[in-house]
């Protein structure tokens, strides 16, 4: 425990931040946008706000990676190189052990099966590592990707396993082996160039298999298919190799192919992953989100890849990554570019040319288009679409100027005809586009509002700010209590001990002109408003972590500092109502049946998203 250092084990799989104290990161354990995920280096825990799960290094691995307890142990003992005394599992442990464990085991014997192939089989060394070579790969990156060789028998692979033990369910579940009628085997993978798939942990799920020379009757690549282990929609090529890079650039660079995700290692352009055998995928651009907030896409300049392209800025853009194109000269793929030219030119030609999605897309279009008004307006709708996508008003507007400017479009008029599509999209989505707020700490802070104080907790801080400094002056001409009755006027309360105490300081202040003191507010009561007074005054709603430090200005000086006290507890009690409000209007849509309903709903949720933006601003929090 003492060598599994929270930050360090969980940091193979999350991208962790500093924020004080702690680190925050993306949740790997429910789909959140902004973080809430935080991990304590010093207690040795993490905890997430968002979905609640909670626990220590070895509680991480066992959820993360679905391990048992034992499992976990071993994995994280691997991982430091601790030496594990495990008595010899009988017969009867072996078969319990977790089919998944098998899966695992089987494929990783697979690797270490086809590299020897590659390495050591005189058709491996003659026919397929010539090839590899042919293709400018070095023994450092074939050794890194663990590349191999599939043999040309129809089950060598098979036979193989089978005679050392392995269990044939587990041959085709994997999809290594094909079973016929008859029972025999054999191999999914034959006179292939091997390149296996893993998982962000490191373990092999699948392979994808090259043919060595192009041949029409059969597919250049062959896949394992889906499994237990190998959820094609979850893992990227190359991400495993990539993590660290992927990190340290604070970027994520996706291309087209396995071939050129080694070339681009090879050159050291390490941030490279692709989406192995499938089109990319919403999961894949949220495997990338836990360790970069920024996606820069290389795809093929054809028409295939363009619209592949565009699929995936759409995509990257509703999970809030900042996007960028490449696009490559004519003629290129990334393999073939990076061995044309030396690295010093790569990334320079990288960073002149990645574009924002706008001028890419304006980059698409052939001249005639622009000078077309009506093709013109259909394009710039089109760009629209992909910007009501994003969530922070501050990047949309940015793009909003940029295709202002590269298209010559008045601005405003852009504006309102976003305006106009985020109506419809909240109509159609049921959902309140999210037209304020912006930042990813505002929003976590937000999040930390609603779970850790509730409107009631509120309450009680406002009446103990009432009770407290109400009778100092706010203004020069007004008290603390007349600016909070004032701000408060209206108000639904949820507590009643809240409203009832409240009430009456009010009533003794207003009628006799006289400062009530808290004496005076409780010494009629029954014992249980005393008590709850008491409490009220005295108590800090066993603040989490987060919402005190959060409040911590207020919390730690309340003397001092009375009159933001007053301030910020009537700011967080709004806040929280109106971020109640916010949320049962976007449950409430789906019952409203006319278009003027919905309208003029959402006219009014603007007007609350806008208050909560101003208020988050005026709190600190925006
Ligand atoms: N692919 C696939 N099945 C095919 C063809 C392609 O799964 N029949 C996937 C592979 O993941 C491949 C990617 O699509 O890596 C891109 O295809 P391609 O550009 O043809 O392959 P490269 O990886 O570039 O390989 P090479 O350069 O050797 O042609
Ligand atoms: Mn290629």
């Amino acid at each position: 425990m003492n060598a599994a250092r929270v930050d360090e084990v969980v940091g193979e799989f999350v991208n962790l931040k500093k924020r004080g104290v702690n680190l925050l990161g993306l949740c790997p354990f429910h789909n959140e946008k902004t973080p809430s995920f935080t991990v304590s280096p010093a207690k040795g825990i993490y905890k997430c706000f968002g979905c609640g799960k909670a626990g220590n290094s070895v509680n991480f691995i066992m959820d993360h990676e679905s391990l048992s307890y034992p499992e976990a142990l071993r994995y994280l003992a691997d991982k430091y190189n601790i030496e594990i005394e495990e008595t010899v599992l009988a017969k009867e442990e072996i078969e319990q052990k977790t089919e998944r464990d098998s899966l695992y085991i089987l494929m990783s014997a697979a690797q270490k099966y086809y590299s020897e192939r590659l390495h050591e089989d005189e058709e491996g060394k003659t026919i397929a590592l010539t090839y590899l070579k042919e293709r400018a790969l070095t023994p450092k990156t074939i050794e890194g990707f663990q590349l191999g060789w599939s043999s040309l028998g129809r089950d060598d692979f098979s036979q193989w396993a089978i005679k050392n033990g392995y269990n044939r369910e587990y041959l085709v579940k994997t999809g290594m082996s094909f079973e016929t009628e008859q029972g025999s085997l054999f191999d999914r993978f034959r006179e292939r160039i091997m390149f296996p798939i893993h998982n962000i942990a490191g373990k092999i799920v699948g392979f994808g298999g090259r043919i060595l020379r192009s041949n029409a009757k059969e597919a250049k690549y062959i896949n394992s298919p889906e499994t237990d282990i190998y959820n094609k929609s979850k893992i990227l090529y190359g991400l495993f190799q990539a993590r660290k890079a992927i990190r340290q650039r604070d970027e994520a660079l996706l291309v087209e192919g396995y071939m050129d995700v080694l070339a681009l290692h090879q050159a050291g352009i390490e941030h490279a992953v692709a989406s192995s055998g499938t089109s990319l995928t919403d999961d894949q651009l949220r495997l990338v989100k836990r360790f970069t907030d920024n996606i820069t896409f290389l795809f093929d300049g054809d028409a295939a890849g363009q619209k592949a392209a565009l699929r995936a800025i759409d995509m990257a853009l509703e999970l809030e990554l900042n996007v960028k194109m490449l696009l490559l000269p004519a003629d290129h793929d990334p393999d073939s570019f990076v061995k044309a030219y030396d690295i010093e030119y790569v990334e320079q030609y990288f960073k002149d040319h990645s574009q924002n999605f706008i001028a890419f897309r304006i980059g698409l279009l052939p001249e005639d288009v622009l000078r077309d008004p009506i093709k013109k307006s259909e394009i710039v709708r089109e760009m629209l679409n992909s910007v009501v996508l994003i969530k922070d008003i501050i990047k949309r507007n940015l793009y909003l100027r940029e295709i202002s400017k590269l298209l010559d479009f008045d601005e405003k008029v852009l504006n309102d005809e976003l305006r106009r599509m985020a109506a419809s999209k909240f109509k159609k989505d049921n959902k309140a586009p999210d037209l304020t707020l912006a930042e990813p700490q505002v929003i976590s802070q937000e999040q930390a509002i609603r779970s850790q104080a509730t409107a009631v907790n509120q309450e009680k801080q406002l009446l103990k700010v009432l009770l407290l400094y109400g009778s100092r002056m706010y203004t020069d001409d007004m008290t603390s209590a007349q600016f909070i009755y004032r701000e408060t006027s209206g108000m639904e309360w949820e507590n009643d001990h809240c409203r009832i105490l409240f009430e009456r300081y009010r009533e003794a202040t207003e009628q006799e002109n006289n400062l009530a003191d808290v004496n005076f507010l409780i010494h009629d009561q029954p014992e249980e408003m005393r008590r709850f007074v008491y409490d009220v005054i005295t108590e800090r709603y066993q603040l989490s972590p987060g919402w005190e430090k959060f409040l911590r200005r207020t919390v730690v000086s309340p003397d001092a500092n009375y009159k933001e006290e007053v301030k910020s507890a009537i700011g967080y009690l709004k806040f929280t109502k109106i971020s109640k409000i916010v949320e049962e209007n976007q449950k409430g849509v789906a019952l409203l049946e006319t278009d003027e309903a919905i309208d003029e709903l959402f006219m009014l949720q603007q007007v609350l998203l806008n208050m909560r933006k101003q208020l988050a601003v005026e709190l600190g929090i925006g």
